[in-house]
């Protein structure tokens, strides 16, 4: 359970950063080198410390001050890994236990040779701790070895400054703190590093750091160990202090990382899931898909998960559609508290979601299609500039990805349907559907007897201002219909849910056996799209063809019928959805890492298993790819999120109905897969071969599962097999 970058490369140098991120949900390090190098990009991130420099559009989530730098001299000479003489190099994030492991010799120019090896983890429980060890072994002679090492404050987001210094203070010689503040959204940060070692301080230029010195025998070890400690006044009143004090008890880098090892070995022995592939690779990606899950996830319902996680400034730490249709199921079948905190976070940003319908005029709930802390609007207006026209294109998302709504919604019914549980719905469920369902009744337009949905942009943000896109108007009557399933509102309002429901008009297939997209989508021109198809993710057409020439031909960035097939598999025939799939799948680039894994379930569905497994696999190396950039501002969440769909909901052939079907659809290349499924408030755990299926939970409680087309009635074990 290895992700390794067993050769230093410079160009790689950000890639292995993202990838390699530790965290917890509550604060993310970009597994950046201890040394500094030319382009790489220092990433350390708290949950919801978000601001908004002056000038600038929209908050962005603060990269805080660097706590990972350390410079190492040995005999005088300061070690780099551009050293010609570098050998045994190794690097590595266990993704078992969460440990980033960097080790190496290196011989000096003076000719002696020193082993080195850098080590950092994160704290699963206690989420304000991170722990870095260093051990120099000198391999042939004594030396005399020097360290500094401390918190940088000079630090931007691509040189937007959000922190005030406000004080830097050393204590007990060890520890040093430092105070600072976001300049706009006037949040305070305490930081406190705790050394093992004490040496002379210094402060300057938005730094404070230790520089010690220690002369270290031949077979001896020099261990340096920083234990760093973050806190902000979104949890404490002083977060400075709170970092003092912790910082000030006496804790070891071995200690830190047994109890960060005991909660990964726990999470992986719940959540894993096991395949017996003959490709290595696609256990390998499903674990690194879990790992970051886990990692970019707040459990505080005042906070959710950006699109690229805590792992880089990409997307400005935004939250988007990406959480509730692609993350949440993850925890909603592990860990459904997380689930549910996931829509606590939109509940209580209910008052920006209204005060954004009633700006443009509609009723109920209209939110923001990028939400940050405040759940205002965060979506830029403009994307970057075209530097030979001067001119900005404009980003409609905000104005029109309405459908985001409608995704919540849906997310709320799912947690409702998967866990029975009455209390959440009453408590946050109820009242996220009102006010979404208001907002589509305000969102319709009557047209000759029936209710439209126009100026839309739906999933495939490759196509603009549309009328009727298929997948919102079905996502939106889903919406509306639960609002009514679940009698919220008075019978007033009710008779309104069942007019919109009569008269929304839902596309269907036409003669050829097509469902419109939208209302012009069949009628554009179709073009060859194989060679950008080949570079998915690149956005190639953008440069070939300008954004309107994109708009007004059959060109999908990403899923959107096939998202619709994906969360609705009951509304439409198999024949429909495999025509369908074909079709829309020719049009579509993939330049979203959001499209292939949704793609890949539902060729599971129509029983293309070896198709699905071709985009299951193309979808694992969205971030995983020996391609040095892909990841450079951050992971793909949303993707990783999918990977684990893929596997769920296409190979074992999940659907969730009122009961819960199983169809599996296991590759060729697959022996085997296990893993847990929380459903009903049971835990399940579902084993799958080729041809048998075993289901077991620890309750003797009757669960009616349905297992290709028959219902069985699973107590404690129900062991099934194709005949
Ligand atoms: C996709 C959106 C997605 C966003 C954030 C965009 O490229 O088209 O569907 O929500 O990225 O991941």
């Amino acid at each position: 359970m290895k992700i390794e970058f067993n050769q230093f490369d410079e160009e790689m140098i950000n890639k292995e950063a993202t990838l390699m991120t530790t965290g917890n949900g509550y604060l993310g390090v970009r597994a950046v080198h201890e040394e500094k190098y030319r382009n790489q990009d220092q990433g350390f991130f708290v949950r919801g410390i978000f601001d908004q420099t002056v000038g600038t559009e929209t908050a962005e989530l603060v990269n805080l001050p660097d706590i990972t730098e350390l410079e190492l001299r040995i005999n005088g000479e300061i070690f780099s890994l551009n050293s010609p003489q570098i050998t045994d190099y190794q690097r590595f994030l266990d993704l078992s236990t969460g440990e980033l492991v960097r080790s190496l010799k290196w011989q000096t120019e003076q000719g002696d040779w020193f082993k080195i090896t850098n080590k950092r983890i994160v704290s699963q429980k206690k989420k304000e701790q991170i722990a870095f060890q260093l051990i120099v072994e000198p391999l042939s002679r004594d030396c005399t070895l020097s360290v500094k090492a401390g918190i940088d404050g000079q630090v931007s987001n691509g040189g937007n400054q959000h922190l005030i210094e406000r004080d830097l203070r050393v204590y007990d010689e060890c520890v040093l703190v430092a105070d600072y503040e976001t300049i706009e959204s006037h949040l305070s940060l305490g930081l406190a590093m705790r050394l093992n070692k004490s040496g002379a301080i210094s402060a300057k230029n938005r730094k404070i750091q230790t520089s010690i010195q220690e002369a270290c025998q031949r077979k001896d070890a020099f261990v340096f160990e920083k234990v760093v400690y973050v806190y902000s006044s979104l949890e404490t009143d002083d977060p400075f202090k709170a970092a003092k004090k912790a910082a000030q008890q006496e804790i070891t880098y071995e200690e830190i990382a047994a109890a960060a090892k005991e909660s990964w070995a726990e999470f992986w022995l719940a959540h894993r899931v096991v395949i017996d592939s003959e490709n290595a690779f696609d256990q390998l990606a499903l674990d690194f898909s879990c790992y970051h899950l886990q990692i970019m996830t707040p459990d505080d319902p005042q906070f959710s998960v950006a699109a690229k996680g805590l792992t880089g400034e990409g997307y400005k730490g935004h939250v988007f559609w990406d959480t509730e249709i692609f993350i949440l199921p993850f925890f909603l079948h592990n860990k459904p508290a997380i689930a549910k905190s996931l829509l606590k976070y939109r509940y209580f940003r209910l008052a920006g979601a209204k005060e954004k319908a009633r700006q443009n005029d509609y009723q109920g709930a209209l939110f923001p299609w990028e939400s940050a802390l405040t759940g205002y609007e965060e979506t830029p207006k403009y994307a970057a500039i075209n530097i030979r026209t001067g001119k900005r294109q404009i980003i409609s998302s905000a104005a029109a990805e309405h459908h985001i709504v409608a995704d919540i919604a849906y997310a709320v019914m799912d947690l409702y349907q998967a866990t029975a549980d009455q209390e959440f719905m009453d408590q946050y469920g109820k009242e996220l559907l009102k006010e979404t369902a208001l907002f589509w009744l305000s969102r319709g337009v009557e047209v000759n007897g029936r209710i439209e949905i126009h100026d839309v942009i739906g999933p495939d943000e490759y196509t603009e201002h549309v009328d009727n896109n298929a997948y919102t108007n079905y996502l939106a009557a889903h919406n509306v219909r639960s609002a009514l399933e679940q009698q919220v509102g008075d019978p007033k309002l009710h008779q309104q849910f069942e007019y919109f429901l009569e008269h929304l008009y839902l596309p269907n297939i036409n003669a050829e056996g097509l469902i419109p997209q939208d209302d012009t989508f069949l009628s554009k021109p179709v073009i060859d799209l194989s060679t950008y198809k080949e570079q998915a993710g690149n956005q190639l057409i953008l440069s070939d063809y300008s954004r309107q020439e994109v708009i007004d031909q059959q060109i999908l960035k990403q899923a959107d019928l096939v998202m619709l097939f994906y969360l609705q598999p009951y509304v439409f025939d198999f024949a429909t959805i495999k025509q369908n799939l074909y079709y829309y799948e020719d049009r579509t680039i993939h330049d979203s890492s959001l499209s292939k894994a949704i793609h890949a379930i539902v060729a599971a569905r129509i029983h293309e298993a070896e198709w699905a497994y071709e985009m299951f696999q193309a979808a694992c190396k969205i971030d995983l790819n020996d391609l040095p950039h892909t990841s450079d501002e951050g992971i793909h969440g949303a993707a990783l999120g999918a990977v684990w769909l893929a596997a769920i909901f296409g190979f074992a052939g999940i659907t969730k109905n009122k009961v819960l079907e199983i169809n599996p659809q296991l590759p060729k290349a697959w022996k085997r897969m296990s893993f847990q499924f929380h459903w009903k408030g049971e835990n399940m755990a579902i084993d799958l071969t080729q041809d048998t299926l075993v289901l077991t939970k620890k309750t003797k409680k009757k669960l009616p599962i349905v297992i290709e087309g028959a219902t069985y009635s699973l107590e404690e074990k129900l062991e099934w097999s194709r005949k």
